[in-house]
Formats: C-alpha cells, sequence, structure tokens
C-alpha cells in the first residue's frame, strides 16, 4: 500500500457551532478535524503535536476500529496502549487500513473528544453498492455549551446527578440555537439562528452518505423526510442492503446508507433530521440539516414533513436478523467465555461511579498495561480493571446490564461477533451463527444483555462504555490477549518515550 502522511495539532480555540461560544479543544483548528482518506492496504502515518496550553494538558489520538494487527501501541489509548503525549510533544501514529469504510479519530484522553478533538476517516475498499455521489462524512454529535473538565467535575461530585445532559444536537458541526433561553447572568457571545449544514444532491441520483455518531453520550435516530434509507454498511463491515426510514447509532457507530433523489417536489428542499432519542439526557435534542436537488431555491427552509416513525425508547440497534454481513464469517467455538456486569455504586464520598465487571477503573497515565505487559508484568492492580485472556483463540463475553441506562459497548483492536442483545437476561439463543453481524460498537439495553465474541488480536485493549461521561465515571476495562505473544512484540522505542516525556511533565506541574 501506499503511504498517507497527515500533521495534527491539537491546540486550545473558541468556536460557536451552534452560535454559543465556548472554549474547545481542536485538531489543526478545525471542527469536526481534517478527513483522513486512504485505500484499503494503505499505512496511515499521523504526527500529532499536543499544543494544548493555557492551561496545559495531555493528549492521545484513538484510531476508531482499526485492528492495529501487531501495532497495538499505535491504538492511542492513553493509560492502556501508551502514556499520554505531553504538553509540547509530539508523538508519530503509523498503522495499517486493513478494514475499510467509515470511521472516525478521536481524542481518547479523558473526555476531551467532547471538547472538539474528533474527525472522519474514509478508507475506500471494493463495493456492490452501485451509487453515483459520495457525499461523505456526515457527523452526528450532541453538543455541550460546557468544557468537558467542568462536566466531569459536575458529575463526579457528591450526591451530583450522574447524568449530563447536552445542550444541543449537531450535523456536521452546526446547528441552530435560541439564544433566549440562555441563564440570566450569563454573558457568553450567543448569536441565534447560526445556521444549518446543507447537502447537495443530484437530481435522481444514488447517494453515498457515511453516517458516524461522534457524540458523548447521546443515541442518534436518523432520517430524511420522503426518502428511503438503504443501509450498506455498519462500522466497517458492509452488510446486505436493507431499505429503512430510520438509523439508530450509538455512540462510536457508524452506518453507510445509499439515498437516491427522486422524492415529491425537487424544486424544494427536504430535512435533514437527526434526533437524540428519549434514553439519552438532552436539553435540545433535534438537530436538523437542508437537503436541495439541482436547481431547488437554497435560501428556502425545506417545506418536507418528517417521517411518522415513533422512537421506540430502547436505544436499540437495528435488529440482528436484519443485519447480514455481506462476507460471511461463520462464529467459531469459543474457547472461553466471561460474564461481565454493568453498574453503579455510591462511593464513600456519595460519588455515583459506573462498575464494569465489579470494579470501577481507576486510570495510571504513567503505567500502559500494554508496556507492561510487553515487559512480563501482569499483576496490575484491581482498580486498573485489567483482565487477562492468556492464550486464548475466541472469547465470548456476555454483557450484563444491571444499570437503568443503554450504553454503547466498544472494544478496541477487534471487529467482533454480535450474538445476540435484547431485554433481560441471555436465553442462550444466537441470530444467525454461520455468519453473525460484526461492528466495532453496539448498543445493549438498559437492563438487557448484549453477547459479543472475538478472534483474538494479541494486544491490550479497551473495553468500554463509549459514552464519554460513563468511561470517565469508571466504565472501561483493559482485555489482555494473548500476553505470551504480547511479551514478543517490540514496541518502539517512541512509545516508551511518551512516558519519559509524561513523567517530566507531571513532576515539574503537580
Ligand atoms: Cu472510539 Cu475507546 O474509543
Amino acid at each position: 500500500g501506499v503511504i498517507r502522511s497527515y500533521d495534527f495539532t491539537v491546540s486550545r480555540g473558541f468556536i460557536a457551532p451552534d452560535g454559543y461560544q465556548r472554549p474547545v479543544l481542536l485538531v489543526n483548528g478545525a471542527y469536526p478535524g481534517p478527513l483522513i482518506e486512504a485505500n484499503w492496504g494503505d499505512k496511515i502515518v499521523v504526527t500529532v503535536h499536543n499544543n494544548i496550553t493555557g492551561p496545559e494538558e495531555g493528549t492521545a489520538i484513538h484510531w476508531h476500529g482499526f485492528l492495529q494487527q501487531g501495532t497495538p501501541w499505535e491504538d492511542g489509548a492513553p493509560g492502556i496502549s501508551q502514556c499520554p503525549i505531553a504538553p509540547r510533544k509530539s508523538f508519530t501514529y503509523e498503522f495499517t487500513a486493513s478494514l475499510f469504510g467509515s470511521t472516525w479519530y478521536h481524542g481518547h484522553y479523558s473526555a476531551q473528544y467532547s471538547s472538539g478533538v474528533v474527525g472522519p476517516i474514509v478508507i475506500h475498499g471494493p463495493t456492490r453498492a452501485k451509487y453515483d455521489v459520495d457525499i461523505g462524512p456526515i457527523m452526528l454529535s450532541d453538543w455541550y455549551h460546557k468544557d468537558y473538565l467542568a462536566l466531569i467535575k459536575q458529575m463526579l461530585s457528591p450526591n451530583a446527578d450522574p447524568r449530563v445532559f447536552s445542550d444541543n444536537n449537531l450535523i456536521n458541526g452546526k446547528m441552530n440555537f435560541d439564544c433566549s433561553t440562555v441563564a440570566a447572568g450569563d454573558w457568553t457571545p450567543c448569536i441565534s439562528n447560526a445556521g444549518i449544514s446543507k447537502f447537495n444532491f443530484r437530481t435522481g441520483k444514488t447517494h453515498r452518505l457515511r453516517l458516524i455518531n461522534s457524540g458523548a453520550d447521546g443515541v442518534q435516530r436518523f432520517s430524511i423526510d420522503e426518502h428511503v434509507l438503504t443501509v450498506i454498511a455498519e462500522d466497517l463491515t458492509p452488510v446486505q442492503p436493507y431499505n429503512t426510514t430510520v438509523v439508530t447509532l450509538g455512540v462510536g457507530q457508524r452506518t453507510d446508507v445509499l439515498v437516491t433523489a427522486n422524492a415529491g417536489n425537487p424544486m424544494s428542499g427536504f430535512w435533514m433530521r437527526s434526533n437524540l432519542t428519549s434514553c439519552t439526557p438532552a436539553r435540545q435534542p433535534h438537530a436538523v440539516a437542508a437537503v436541495y436537488y439541482d436547481h431547488a431555491d437554497t435560501s428556502k427552509a425545506p417545506t418536507s414533513k418528517a417521517w411518522n416513525v415513533s422512537d421506540p425508547g430502547t436505544c436499540a440497534n437495528d435488529d440482528l436478523s436484519v443485519t447480514q454481513p455481506l462476507y460471511p464469517m461463520p462464529l467459531p467455538n469459543p474457547t472461553f467465555t466471561q460474564t461481565m456486569a454493568i453498574d453503579t455504586f455510591k462511593n464513600a464520598s456519595n460519588i455515583t461511579l459506573w462498575r464494569f465487571n465489579g470494579v470501577s477503573m481507576r486510570a495510571d497515565f504513567n503505567e500502559p498495561p500494554l508496556l507492561l505487559a510487553n515487559q512480563g508484568r501482569f499483576d496490575f492492580p484491581p482498580e486498573r480493571n485489567v483482565l487477562n485472556l492468556y492464550a486464548n483463540s475466541s472469547i465470548r463475553i456476555i454483557v450484563k446490564n444491571n444499570s437503568p441506562a443503554a450504553h454503547p459497548i466498544h472494544l478496541h483492536g477487534h471487529n467482533f461477533y454480535i450474538l445476540h442483545q435484547g431485554p433481560g437476561e441471555w436465553d442462550g439463543t444466537i441470530v444467525r451463527p454461520s455468519n453473525p453481524q460484526r461492528r466495532d460498537v453496539q448498543q445493549v439495553r438498559a437492563f438487557g444483555h448484549l453477547v459479543i465474541q472475538f478472534d483474538a488480536n494479541p494486544g491490550v485493549w479497551a473495553f468500554h462504555c463509549h459514552i464519554a461521561w460513563h468511561a470517565s465515571g469508571g466504565f472501561l476495562s483493559s482485555l489482555i490477549v494473548q500476553p505470551s505473544k504480547v511479551q514478543q512484540m517490540r514496541v518502539p522505542e517512541t512509545v516508551r518515550q511518551t512516558c519519559r516525556d509524561w513523567s517530566l511533565w507531571t513532576s515539574q506541574n503537580v
């Protein structure tokens, strides 16, 4: 493959994507950040400079959905696969595009990505889908008017509501906001009617839309008035095409859809809508953008009517029976099965924390388990929530959600099989074992179950709820997969250098 090189600088700034100005962290000054584009099999090289100042903080960028086969240290999970990139330092990531489709990158330091460190990735590959125009990535994101550190501080204070309410919902970084709803005494600059995203469709042609839920918390329900969506991929898995009017995306998930511009009145526009579901804590859950065909008057607001579909309120993804991979991979027999329960508890200070497999994770940025495991050290303090899966080749995990919230469950370094999901306990049945759905994020319902399985990719991998606030509240585990192979890996010196730089910076800045 070819080498695709990028240079990313992460720094502070102020933006007002919905008219309300707030401090943010940006990649190359843009929100969303720049597109990474490559072909299947290419090598992607990204140098990340940490220019975050006033105040300084660490960073690291995760390439969501990449397998990182043989390169787990390029995964960008600080406190797991590397130390954070210290302020005024740089780190160069190098990894192969071994899957193809639509994905994204995001800051993986604390909940940093909810303050702006996000961007789309498109890996071009073979497709049987027929379309004329690639509209490219459409980022769907809940949006907060406060910085992530302030939100985490609030959430992790004694007797606080563990839910974090978003203030708005954006399509490709735009939406209007009603500034008259801003609290009295808040003098932050705010402009109502900041503007929405607009998309041009070619009349009669078929368009590919690459939907990405890059939000911190909210489950999105995406639709375009008067247009049927043909789903062709879920995460980095092409699927047998199926038609729907609404696509549900949990945080981190992607869905590629085809849309043909052959609806109603081609001269007036159509609303594209993305609504945060009722299971999402949100103050303003509705996002809109406008779709215009050729010759439509783009200065006029669309007049189309929404599809009449109700929100089932489960936060579940499309039924596994309809999401069938185009290229089948039969489910192997598992060599090990682990149950992992989700719940919350109040600690001694009356702070509500999340537990995954009985432990609320507390990170140690100075001792990433991947680097320790590589040196033959497997003795982690229990609060690190590291689970050693030994030499097992196929691991089944039964996720049991004992909490009243739905969760987007994400595993790094793997494209897992989804065996079953639903309310209550798993009854042992597997949906389509000859060709189960494969994804890198899947929703588990409130008080429900999700059963996944994955074929071992040696490394130490984050396994967590992709809701930024839940991960920050301890909902994260690290899985050691095939430790003896991890010990044999040659970790580049630049990765260990992140730890020397980080410990020097922390020793001077605490
Ligand atoms: Cu997209 Cu651990 O995250």
